[in-house]
């Protein structure tokens, strides 16, 4: 009799003869592609943009987060691959799926590119396949949505013949320290089997496994992490417009809480949300209970709030300008950072592109600067108006000829000193410019930035 599929697949991964394919080869899927490479599965990479194929193929990495040389020897060695081509497909026994899940215009999940992928994956399904979702969505989307496409065009059982699973993605681009491998691996199945399944793989990739009960658990555990990250940095936001209007200093206040030992966890406040996580996981929550008649009311206040923080980075660029008879309309503003946060090169959904827009309407006169990011790329979705638009080197001209400088990122190649003493204005929604001596005068999110800081913030201009 042939072996079962449960105990094929798993005698392929004890042997790393296992063929590991990641559908979506973007900032999640190279590096998680990477991973398999590294702890020695054959890794497919595959993807529907030509040029991400053969960036991969000629060993190229187009994620900052992982090295081209890496990816090169991986490559080198015939353990990493890429193709455009979803028929090879079937050659995998552990398929991972990496797309995009984006939210569209009017808040709703876009799953059409999980669904696409089911599609492919159904096509040449067969016993023994271990199939694990990635991006994230909406608890319930691998049982409803996932799975019926895989059961209904195969005429396969998910526990039985093949395997289904969760198992969010929760990388931090530009991380230091936490990086796919050593961050602990959330993974839920659609029965235990398929957990199990799952685990055996993956224990041998990442340092830690935190199995949970079902495949809906392990998609909540995602979007609670990023819902959480989106509440509290609302309430930081919130006290910087109370600290605004009280005249205290917000930085001083947060740093002070945050030496509780106990009971208080940091978040500091910015010019808005970023990134393809935080801004637009917690909809993911709110549309599913909204399914359900039930409302998701912290998440749709968070939401506001930060939703605000654009034009009230303005109105501070507005008021400075206004400090020196100054009109917005017709005044040079220098942004610096565009990416969304700090040290990154990613600009999906970075509130800069907001605050730039918003700038721009009232007739500013806009230009950035940012290393990370040396184009913005008219991509359709961009709303910008002068587009193509491309960073300007900082040199003393640029710094000392704007009529305010705006540090939106705070990104750590920059010298904050030396932008405290060429520029007139700066308007600093980071709290970069803390116990930094500037020549001009510097605006806070809540007030005047003063000399007064902790020992470890003072810099010396
Ligand atoms: N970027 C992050 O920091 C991050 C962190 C955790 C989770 N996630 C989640 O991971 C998922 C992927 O995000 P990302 O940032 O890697 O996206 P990305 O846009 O960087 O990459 C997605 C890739 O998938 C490819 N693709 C699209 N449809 C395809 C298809 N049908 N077949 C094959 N390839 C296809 C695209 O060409 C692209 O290269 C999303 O659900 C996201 O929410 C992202």
């Amino acid at each position: 009799m042939s072996e079962r599929p449960f105990e094929s697949l798993s005698s392929r991964i004890d042997a790393r003869t296992a063929v590991v394919g990641v559908v979506g080869l973007g900032y999640v899927g190279l590096p998680l592609a990477v991973e398999l490479a590294r702890s020695g599965y054959r890794t497919i990479g595959f993807d529907t943009k030509q040029s991400v194929v053969d960036g991969v193929e000629a060993g190229r990495s187009h994620v900052q987060d992982v090295s081209s040389d890496i990816v090169g020897a991986f490559v080198g060695e015939g353990l990493l691959s890429a193709t455009e081509d979803l028929k090879r497909l079937s050659e995998c026994d552990v398929i991972c799926i990496c797309v995009p899940t984006p939210l569209n215009k009017t808040k709703d999940p876009d799953l059409s590119y999980v669904v696409a992928s089911a599609h492919a994956i159904a096509h040449g399904l067969r016993p023994g396949q271990l199939v694990i979702l990635e991006s994230t969505t909406y608890p319930g989307t691998t049982r409803e949505v996932l799975l019926p496409v895989l059961e209904e065009e195969s005429g396969l059982r998910v526990g039985e013949d093949f395997f289904v699973c969760f198992s969010p993605e929760r990388v931090d681009p530009g991380n230091p320290v936490w990086h796919t491998r050593n961050t602990p691996k959330v993974l839920g199945g659609i029965t235990p089997a398929c957990r199990d399944a799952g685990v055996s793989i993956y224990e041998t990739v990442f340092d830690t496994m935190v199995p949970v009960e079902s495949a809906e658990a392990a998609e909540l555990v995602k979007v609670y992490e990023n819902t959480f990250r989106m509440i509290n940095i609302a309430l930081a936001n919130e006290l910087a417009q109370a600290c605004d209007k009280l005249k205290v200093d917000v930085w001083d206040v947060i740093e002070a809480a945050a030496t509780k030992p106990f009971g208080f966890m940091k978040f500091t406040p910015g010019p808005g949300l970023g990134g393809h996580c935080i801004p637009l996981d917690p909809h993911y929550l709110s549309w599913k209970m909204r399914t359900l008649a039930f409302k998701t009311r912290m998440i749709e206040l968070a939401s506001e709030i930060n939703a605000e923080m654009p034009a009230f980075v303005v109105k501070k660029v507005a008021d400075a300008l206004n400090e020196d008879a100054k009109a917005v309309k017709g005044s040079k503003v220098l942004v610096l950072g565009i990416a969304y946060k700090k040290d990154i090169d990613d600009l999906r959904e970075s509130p800069a592109l907001g605050i730039v827009q918003l700038l721009e309407e009232k007739g500013a006169d806009v230009e950035y600067h940012d290393p990370h990011c040396p184009v913005i790329a008219d991509d359709g979705h961009t709303p910008l108006c002068n587009l193509p638009m491309s960073s300007v080197a900082l040199t003393d001209e640029v710094i000392a000829g704007a009529d305010v400088v705006l540090i939106v990122t705070d990104h750590s190649v920059v010298d904050y000193a030396r932008v405290a003493r060429l520029a007139g204005v700066v308007v600093d929604t980071r709290g970069v410019m803390r116990g930094v001596h500037a020549n001009g005068r510097v605006e806070g999110m809540s007030g005047p930035v003063g000399l007064f800081a902790p020992p470890a913030l003072r810099r010396e201009a």
